[in-house]
């Protein structure tokens, strides 16, 4: 991984401007759980929610020092002062040694974010997607895409224990991607596919936090406790994911609500739903959507509804009426390329 070990000068960065980079949230569409156990799972970039990072160069320092400051939940301090396991701290760390840069130049470092945290829409990953991505770019050794999201998922396996790399591959990635994962702790393999015709999806909150590490443990001790149940569940799960990727190429979009039906009928079966959850993939079919399900690890955090442009306000109405603490209304279609690192 990464340069390892250079011994080039590094650039002059007394004048040099701040350098940005940001990284999108993210929803599965299909396949949570299940994608844990080998099985594919689809996830697509939310581009309306973002993690940003912005590093600004401190000449008047002494080299080695950052200053990290994360407004959005109360943080400003030292990297040093941090706990050398704090997900910001690996990620800082994870870059120096890709880069082979052992003393940085002091800077500062600024992370905000309008992800959601704990609701499954990837705000962990995309801090760290951000972070790399800009650190890297400011040490003047930019780091490749394979690059960055192996190190996000190497912050994302200390934070939620058997991680299947979805989160930050997507995140890296920016576009909608087939997943699955790997055998060995290695990051899984993705495939980015067509997406013939955009489709509208509505994100609903329930404002319950998701927690992922848990929700994953249970269905792990399920799945031990009656394996022949649960590989059946696993296995009809692949197979949906796997009509809806063909849905999606062909622009069979009439297909895929029926598919988010079924497959949220096996979650709910698995044990990760929640009574809110279902309330609120009750208030979608309400208001017409014709699919509708939980996003993620579950037990709170999203769900997602199918809808068209022009039904996706009265869907977003009905579940902010049902409970939803926050909706986002988002278009799937191809991402365009390009990693949005500014300066
Ligand atoms: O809660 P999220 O969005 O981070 O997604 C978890 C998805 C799982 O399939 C449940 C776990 C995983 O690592 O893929």
């Amino acid at each position: 991984m990464g340069a390892g070990g250079s011994t080039d000068p590094l650039p002059i960065l007394t004048s040099m401007p701040a350098i940005s980079a940001t990284a999108p949230g993210k929803v599965i569409l299909f396949g949570e759980h299940a994608v844990v156990y080998g099985q594919p799972a689809i996830a697509v970039p939310v581009n309306q929610v973002r993690a940003r990072a912005i590093i600004s160069a401190r000449p008047d320092q002494p080299g080695g020092s950052i200053h990290l400051q994360a407004p959005d939940i109360g943080l400003e301090s030292n990297w040093e002062d941090l706990p050398q396991d704090h997900p910001l701290v690996l990620a800082i760390k994870g870059v120096l040694k890709a880069t082979g840069i052992e003393i940085p130049p002091a800077l500062t470092m600024r992370i905000t974010s309008t992800i959601p945290v704990a609701a499954g829409l990837g705000s962990g990953a995309a801090v760290s997607v951000a972070i790399i991505r800009a650190l890297s770019k400011f040490l003047g050794r930019p780091l490749g895409e394979i690059e960055i999201s192996e190190l996000a998922f190497e912050v994302e396996k200390l934070y939620h224990g058997t991680p299947s790399g979805i989160d930050n591959t997507v995140i890296t990635y920016e576009k909608p991607i087939y997943f699955m994962k790997d055998n060995t702790d290695n990051e899984g393999k993705m495939e980015a596919f067509q997406v013939s015709r955009p489709f509208t999806i509505v994100i609903g909150d329930s404002g319950v936090p998701s927690p992922t590490a848990a929700a994953v443990g249970d269905v792990r001790k399920a799945w031990q406790n009656d394996k022949n149940r649960f590989n059946a569940f696993f296995e009809s799960t692949g197979e949906i994911v796997n009509q809806a990727k063909g849905a999606i190429e062909t622009g069979d979009n009439a297909a895929l609500g029926p598919l988010m039906n079924k497959n949220q009928d096996i979650l709910k079966e698995m044990g990760v739903s929640s009574e809110k959850l279902e309330r609120l993939i009750q208030a979608a079919h309400q208001a017409g959507a014709p699919g509708a399900k939980l996003s993620g690890g579950g037990r709170g955090g999203n769900m997602i509804a199918l809808a068209t442009p022009e039904s996706a306000r009265h869907v977003a109405n009905g579940l902010i009426d049902a409970g939803a603490t926050g909706t986002i209304i988002t278009t799937v279609e191809m991402q365009q390329q390009g990693f949005k690192v500014g300066e």
